[in-house]
């Protein structure tokens, strides 16, 4: 596209860093240059559970280049996080205590990666060990019940139970899955006197910014995190790591800049996972399909000494119309690392087992599975009796199954074939939850006509920089390429991580009332100038247009440029701020919506299932990029195939080791696993945010394993209960 021409706010224009990220000038943390750089590389315990008893470093010490290795024995102090439910997991080398295997134990500083690297090989530790618990099923674990105050309850599930004609009662497993970044993480820091530079892997600025003050025991001041690029993070970056805390440790013990980068099996034990689950659902229906109870619990896997938030049965609250509900989630303690954020934290799991017990119940009724979503469609929320912000999930339904041909589905499981090839037909709904944190941003029109924008939010790769600069240039009336998008930088005004589904709506919040505020600012400076058109003018009384203001009776105005070469001004700024909406009046914020249909193809004799077709209709509410939108769409919808098939992050119960940290037997779905993905976007604008927006970074994820596991159902008759599913379920 041209970027002369006014883009539409919607328009799916290229991203605007896209130059800047082929063209390699993207700086993203492992390209951080300093002078004197020294590599910190980390040793990591090889048992799951004990002690350690013997910790010698001499050997590391003396050999060439070490700069210093540090251990429990000679760290200083890291303050631990007042709440164990918080982005910052227990400070790392905190102990001698073992509590999951790959856990950092030492870290060597030298002159170079390669001297750093066999110097941690020289680093003697004996352990005491124990026998580790690391499943979800151990008798040992310790059950955390309620971990989030999110467990929820209305009526009498047990009872309407009891009376219901038709019950199903089911559980559902689900695998641990690994973030898997493009670019491992890394951080780069650097001490000048009190004042610490950081270049990380993080979705959060702002937040590592805090953590890491808190941590240290500094002024959040004293702290400047970068992130203005990232290979990606899908929830890995919005916790801070211990990697980054001892790379900032490192730094200030040898004085000089250190760089710590993660290897891919390192990821697999430092920056988090998607927890592994086990779900029961008990639903009871009447004869014509009308949910008169749901009953959903889940327990997930939590590492021994940390929190992590990530309500999973949640979703069975506010999916569907019934009168009785009751939702309960357990953390189970085991010897596994952290775990973390990993795209569509809860709902993945949740939806999953929710979405796959409703399509046994469509097949226990004899009714089609949409025609039981459309008879159960929640009017208002079934606990709280709020009314929905927004909530087209029927327009999805309709939509999708519109585009998906849903109408030729033949109901009976194994009857769709061609030749060896069992066709199956599955569909599932998807209430994602809302999420919108407080945020800020500065908007600043420069004497030359363009404009910044500044927030300390950042762009995972998700198309935030093109989002905010359309967005942007839309309040301001401005060409896209008059706007300047500047983000990643926690000296930036704070805002909140990428995640949750929820930058897009606070930073567009924020960006709306700064943009509001600097009309007024450029008002005020005109307010006794005879020269402007503009004098006296009130702010609800103009719009932009043209790098003009401009005013709405009368269509008199004047240029940006034009005020401020008059008034002597380089440059006019103004902040604007959004608040997270409050969840308690009589209308909810909703979250977004989609209805997704998958058709699968599964090798009747060598039982190999591939994914025909997969169709998403999504309300996301007023879409402000149809092309990075739809990105994110089909980018979860691949991660959804990798969850339903593919992807497992297997923990050997014995030893607490991870047996698959690589991407070679950890499997990620890769371009011949993935057929044509539809997405269209259906429904209202939403009213929580002037902008009319509503969270779609994560929709891609909730639904899509259930589509295809409720299709796999359809295509062979068997009912795989568990993901991913294999080969070997279907035989
Ligand atoms: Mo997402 S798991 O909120 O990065």
């Amino acid at each position: 596209m041209s970027t002369t021409t006014p883009a539409r706010l919607g328009e799916g224009i290229d991203r605007v860093d896209a130059r800047v990220k082929t063209g390699g000038r993207a700086e993203y943390a492992t390209d951080a240059a300093y002078p004197g750089l020294a590599h910190a590389v980390l040793v990591q315990s090889t048992i799951a559970a004990g002690r350690i008893t013997a910790l010698d470093t001499a050997a590391a010490e003396a050999a060439p280049g070490v700069l210093t290795v540090i251990s429990h024995q000679n760290v200083p102090v890291l303050h631990e996080a007042p709440d164990r439910s918080s982005s910052l997991p227990p400070p790392p080398l905190r102990d001698d205590r073992i509590r999951h295997h790959g856990q950092t134990v030492a870290v060597v500083v030298a002159d170079t990666f390669e001297q750093a690297t066999e110097a941690a090989r020289l680093v003697r530790v004996e352990y005491a060990a124990d026998a580790p618990v690391a499943d979800l099923d151990h008798p040992d674990a310790e059950h955390d019940q309620d971990p989030f105050g999110t467990d929820g309850e209305t009526g009498d599930v047990d009872k309407a139970l009891e009376a219901a004609p038709v019950r199903v009662e089911r559980t559902y497993r689900t695998a641990a899955n690994t973030n898997n970044p493009m670019g491992p993480f890394a951080t780069v820091a650097c001490w000048e006197g009190d004042h610490l530079t950081v270049h990380d892997c993080t979705q959060g600025p702002s937040r590592t910014r805090a953590d890491l003050a808190a941590t240290l025991g500094v002024p959040p001041e004293a702290v400047r995190v970068l992130a203005p690029y990232l290979g990606g993070g899908f929830g890995a970056g919005l916790r801070t790591w211990g990697h980054t805390v001892l790379a900032a440790v490192a730094a200030r013990q040898v004085g000089r800049p250190v760089k710590l980068a993660l290897t891919r099996k390192q990821m697999f034990t430092s920056v988090g996972h998607r927890p592994d689950t086990k779900q029961t659902v008990r639903i009871g229906a009447t004869r014509d399909g009308r949910i008169t109870a749901l009953e959903h619990r889940a327990w997930q896997s939590l590492s021994m000494a940390d929190g992590n938030y990530e309500p999973v049965s949640h979703t069975s609250q506010s999916s569907y119309a019934s009168p009785n509900i009751t939702t309960r989630d357990v953390q189970v303690r085991l010897n596994v690392p952290a775990p973390g954020s990993m795209r569509a934290p809860g709902d993945a799991q949740g939806n999953y087992a929710l979405e796959c017990a409703l399509d046994e119940l469509a097949h226990e009724l004899g009714m089609d599975p949409l025609e039981l979503r459309r008879r159960n469609y929640a009017d208002e929320h079934p606990i709280t009796g709020q009314q929905w912000s927004s909530n087209d999930l029927r327009a999805c339904y309709e939509t999708g199954a519109e585009m998906f041909g849903w109408a030729r589905r033949d109901p009976e499981p194994r009857s769709m074939r061609r030749g060896r090839t069992l066709i199956g037909y599955g569909m599932a709904g998807t209430s994602f939850f809302f999420y919108q944190a407080d945020c800020a941003a500065r908007v600043t029109v420069r004497a030359d006509g363009g404009a910044v924008v500044e927030s300390a939010g950042m762009d995972l790769g998700t198309g935030t920089y093109t989002v905010m600069t359309q967005l942007a240039a839309e309040l301001l009336g401005l060409p896209v390429d008059g706007v300047r998008m500047v983000m990643g930088d926690s000296s930036l005004p704070a805002a909140p991580s990428a995640g949750g589904s929820g930058l897009t709506g606070a930073m567009g919040t924020a960006v709306h009332t700064a943009s509001r505020h600097l009309l007024r600012s450029f008002l005020d400076l005109v307010r006794d100038d005879a020269e402007s058109p503009l004098r006296g003018v009130a702010s609800d009384a103009v719009r932009a247009e043209d790098g003009r203001i401009v005013r709405t009776d009368d269509g008199r105005g004047e240029a940006y440029t034009a005020i401020l070469a008059r008034h002597g001004r380089d440059a006019l700024s103004a902040e604007g701020s959004a608040e997270s909406p409050g969840q308690d009046g009589a209308v909810v914020p909703t979250g977004p919506y989609a209805a997704k249909f998958a058709e699968v193809h599964v090798d009747r004799d060598l039982g190999v299932i591939r994914v025909a077709r997969l169709v998403t209709a999504a309300h996301c509410g007023r879409v402000l990029n149809e092309k990075t939108a739809r990105s994110q769409l089909v980018g979860g919808t691949v991660g959804g195939i990798g969850m339903a098939l593919l992807e497992e992050t297997v923990t050997e119960p014995h030893t607490g080791r991870i047996a698959n940290p690589t991407l070679g037997d950890y499997l990620v779905a890769v371009n011949a696993d993935i057929p044509r993905l539809d997405v269209r976007f259906v429904g209202r604008p939403d009213p929580t945010n002037p902008n009319g927006t509503k969270g779609c970074g994560e929709l891609g994820i909730p639904g899509t394993a259930a589509a295809i596991a409720n299709a796999v159902f359809h295509a062979t008759g068997v009912r795989v209960r568990r993901l991913p599913i294999r080969i070997e379920d279907v035989l």
